[in-house]
């Protein structure tokens, strides 16, 4: 039989962050949460500490992690970490020191405890970047008062529904564009139907939408010949995740000796000067739109037009918001069409939804996808299946807590096991299998609300969920609209990988057949 494996840190959101150091951490005392926790439950009841949990050393982990080429499969660990150790269990990083935590219960318990302003890592070399080149930090790697008050202003035109309806003409004018170039790559095919390499044609989508919103201006990725700016932009956020991985984890040493830091920052570097230009290019076109007395719109104008944050804090929150806005919806959107593709079924049925809830000839709009649960039950089902974020943290700095019977000390880094709770079978029956339908009201769902949460919880959670929905939504139902998807006749099963979100192993190619003609 199998050891026990270990549960390692996944390249995520997780691992920008340097590590806490040292041995398990030991509360001096039980503080007043553990105190309050051991009474209520009777004097006898000891609370444990952190170095009583289950769980492999840090030689072990290094094995499995490194010998056995789980570096990129941490999500599958995760599962079996779980369920060799039970709900919670530590592991060991290099420097790390890690509480994982892979159960409901457990989470809920710990993210309620979470206080007014969440830590959720420390992302060091992202602010390395930021210090080194005098820029103020994004939502991602604020805290504190800071990262609340910064927040506050990007949660208003974001978050709430009513608000991220507007934006839904913008995407819809994007959507537009992405069927033309579906289209295009189909009829460039030998058999005039199959798309290769869906993901990348859904990441210049997922570009060009945020990007729209974001800076108000088409920037020109769905073009057949990409406008060579954007192009390179494009290659720097490339540059920039790809070197990031090497640079979170080299000793800083190494920086004067290998290219990976020089070209980490000159990612970042690429980044923010493309989003400058375009930001200050429409801070002149909004002054002279102001002088004229014309009426002004649109995430950006609100952003600059606030008074709330400096242009510098604009140029900061802008190059975080479109970083986390690419991959995240176009891999989603990517797996969906990889399942649709095999299930001839739901795809049908989502077919129907559709079209009983547009009318022909019409482009499905906001009001129209509340007519389709279907359909966002297809990607509730994607996202529990592929979290984006596989692998989430917290660090609560503010008290130290007790959580499933154990007193942990404050600044406890703990790592939330997000794939190995939404694929479990106590929570999801079939845990491996895409049931959308699972979602639906009449099917009753009997999952805990901590067993996926894809976007996160509480005041820290996406600031672009709605967004996001929005955008995933309505190219979908255009899709599905338009074109049965079939898979690849020549195509091979995809698995996820953990990179630093969960991506396809492989191209995901399908055909995508037009309805109005017919196969
Ligand atoms: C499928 C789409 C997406 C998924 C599944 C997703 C998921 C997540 C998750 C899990 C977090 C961490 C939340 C937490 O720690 O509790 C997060 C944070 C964040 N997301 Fe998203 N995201 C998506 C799309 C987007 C989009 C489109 C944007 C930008 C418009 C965005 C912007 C952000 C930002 C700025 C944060 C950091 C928030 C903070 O720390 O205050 N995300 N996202």
């Amino acid at each position: 039989m199998a050891k026990p494996l270990p549960s390692g840190r996944s390249w995520s959101l997780v691992a920008a962050s340097a590590g806490l150091g040292g041995r398990w951490p030991r509360p001096l005392c039980p503080g007043p949460a553990g105190r309050g926790a051991a009474s209520s439950r009777g004097a006898e009841q000891r609370l444990k500490g952190a170095e009583e949990l289950p769980g492999p050393g840090a030689l072990h982990s290094l094995y499995w992690l490194v010998l056995r080429g789980y570096l990129l499969h941490t999500h599958r660990l995760q599962v079996i970490s779980k369920r060799n150790y039970g709900p919670m269990w530590k592991s060991t990083f290099g420097s790390y020191k890690n509480v994982n935590i892979g159960s409901p219960e457990v989470l809920a318990q710990l993210l309620r405890q979470e206080g007014k302003y969440p830590i959720r890592s420390d992302m060091a070399v992202w602010k390395e970047h930021r210090d080194k080149r005098h820029l103020p930090y994004g939502p991602f790697t604020e805290d504190g008062e800071r990262w609340h008050r910064l927040r506050q202003v990007l949660n208003q035109r974001m978050l709430k529904p009513s608000e991220a309806v507007l934006y839904a003409g913008a995407i819809n004018e994007v959507v537009s564009d992405l069927m033309v170039r579906l289209q295009d790559e189909r009829a460039g095919s030998p058999s005039g139907v199959l798309v290769r390499d869906v993901a990348n044609v859904l990441y210049r989508f997922a570009l060009e939408g945020i990007s729209y919103i974001l800076f108000e201006t088409r920037i020109g990725c769905l073009q057949l010949q990409i406008p060579a700016k954007t192009q390179h932009f494009i290659d720097s956020i490339g540059l920039m995740l790809k070197n990031s991985l090497f640079v979170s984890f080299l000793p800083q040493w190494t920086r004067a000796w290998l290219p990976f830091w020089d070209r980490y920052l000159q990612g970042w570097d690429t980044i923010f000067a493309f989003g400058k230009t375009l930001i200050d290019r429409r801070m002149e076109e909004l002054e002279g739109q102001l002088e004229r007395g014309e009426e002004v719109s649109g995430y950006l104008t609100y952003l600059l037009a606030s008074g709330r944050l400096s242009r510098e804090e604009v140029y900061g929150s802008i190059a975080e918001l479109l970083l986390a806005g690419v991959d995240t919806t176009s891999n989603t959107l990517s797996w969906a069409l990889y399942h649709l593709a095999q299930e001839a079924e739901i795809q049908e049925a989502v077919h129907q939804e559709v079209t009983s809830a547009v009318p022909r000839g019409h482009i499905p709009d906001a009001a129209d996808l509340t007519k389709m649960p279907l359909l966002r039950a297809v990607i509730k089902e994607t996202l529990r299946l592929y979290p984006v974020v596989p692998t989430n943290a917290r660090i609560i700095a503010e008290k130290d807590v007790v959580v499933g019977g154990y007193l942990f000390p404050k600044d406890t880094l703990f790592v939330l096991a997000h794939y190995a709770l939404s694929h479990d079978e106590t929570s999801f029956p079939d845990p491996e299998r895409f049931l959308p339908r699972r979602w639906l009201r009449e099917h009753s769902p009997s999952h805990h609300p901590f067993s996926s949460i894809p976007f996160g919880y509480g005041v820290r959670a996406c600031v672009g969920r709605r967004i996001a929905e929005l955008e995933m939504h309505l190219a979908l139902a255009r899709l599905i609209q338009t074109f049965t998807v079939r898979p690849d006749p020549q195509g091979a099963e995809v698995k996820p990988l953990a990179r630093i979100v969960l991506v396809p192993d492989k191209p995901i190619d399908v055909e995508l057949i037009d309805r109005r003609a017919g196969p």
